[in-house]
């Protein structure tokens, strides 16, 4: 898909070049990346925005991505997703492609929890990627969302049992997805900034809370119970782990920071669990 440059005018302005750049976004038939991509445009400015989709640049083709970022002086890089080792070849294919295509500035998206050491299995994938990322020679720019809102509440709605919602506990920060992606097209429109922004909620909620904003009641759960009523409810086993390594890692405080980011990007506060712009 590619999209001519609307002359509308919008709040992000473009700072890097003062002429014409040519910015690609991964999965922007997905929700972020085509928020990223509607973004940009709404942007004006006198840019090339080109959403790359499976079809033009798969995440398994070298040689398709590194076609598709031919002349590609900013690439807004959604990460991929389901399996661990699969998002890890996907994510080695694409940096890989764009260090032989020369990319001028790689704003690649990631998570809050990068500790290598984390029992969350995207921490890893992220993790891994930023060293990659860094150790590339790329001119980059990181940013580090926290749970996203859409994501968590649809977790919770596919717990609930008869009103009850059995999770276990811990605090998130959680982040809107619209926010991410607006945050991330600020970020492309950008300098390279070679270091990492944390995209987060306004305010770190208890799970208790998550839950009853969401209109259910709370029973804590362990970690082994919520796998158990997950894979009895027919959820596929590798999203029952990765599920399970998440919470094992809230457990571990890892996704309840707070940053200012967001608001500093956007010139507005971030949207609150449960809120509307
Ligand atoms: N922080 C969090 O809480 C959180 C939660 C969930 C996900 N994430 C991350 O955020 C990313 C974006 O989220 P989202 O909600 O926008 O996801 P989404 O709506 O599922 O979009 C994923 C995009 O990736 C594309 N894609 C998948 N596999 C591909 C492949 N092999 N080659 C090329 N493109 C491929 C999809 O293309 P198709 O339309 O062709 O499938 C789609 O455009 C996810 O991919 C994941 O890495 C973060």
């Amino acid at each position: 898909m590619v999209t001519t440059p609307s002359k509308r005018s919008g709040r992000l302005t473009a700072t890097r070049y003062p002429g014409r750049m040519k910015i690609a976004v991964t999965g922007s038939t997905g929700h972020v990346g085509g928020t990223v991509v509607r973004r940009l445009i709404s942007a004006g400015g006198d840019h090339d925005i080109v959403g790359l989709t499976r079809q033009v640049a798969p995440y398994e083709d070298v040689d398709a991505l590194r076609s598709a970022l031919d002349g590609v002086d900013t690439l807004v890089f959604v990460s991929s997703d389901g399996e661990a080792a699969k998002v890890v070849l996907h994510h080695q294919n694409v940096l890989r492609a764009a260090v032989e295509a020369k990319v001028g500035h790689v704003v690649l998206l990631s998570g809050l929890d990068v500790d290598l050491g984390s029992p969350f299995c995207y921490a890893y994938t992220n993790g891994w990627s930023e060293q990659v990322l860094r150790a590339s020679g790329l001119d980059f720019t990181i940013a580090r969302a926290g749970l996203f809102a859409e994501f968590f509440g649809g977790l919770v709605r596919q717990s609930e049992q008869d009103g009850v919602v059995r999770l276990p506990a811990g605090r998130v920060s959680l982040v809107h997805r619209d926010d991410v992606a607006e945050c991330l097209a600020v970020l492309a429109l950008g300098e390279p900034t070679n270091t990492h922004h944390d995209l987060t909620g306004p305010e770190a909620l208890d799970i208790a809370t998550v839950v009853e904003r969401a209109g259910f009641a709370y029973a804590e759960a362990t970690e082994a119970q919520f796998a158990a009523a997950l894979t009895l409810s027919g959820e596929e086993p590798w999203w029952v782990y990765a599920y399970s390594s998440m919470f094992a890692a809230i457990r571990q405080n890892r996704w309840q920071a707070v940053s200012g980011e967001v608001a500093r990007l956007l010139n507005r506060p971030a949207v609150p669990f449960g809120g509307t712009r």
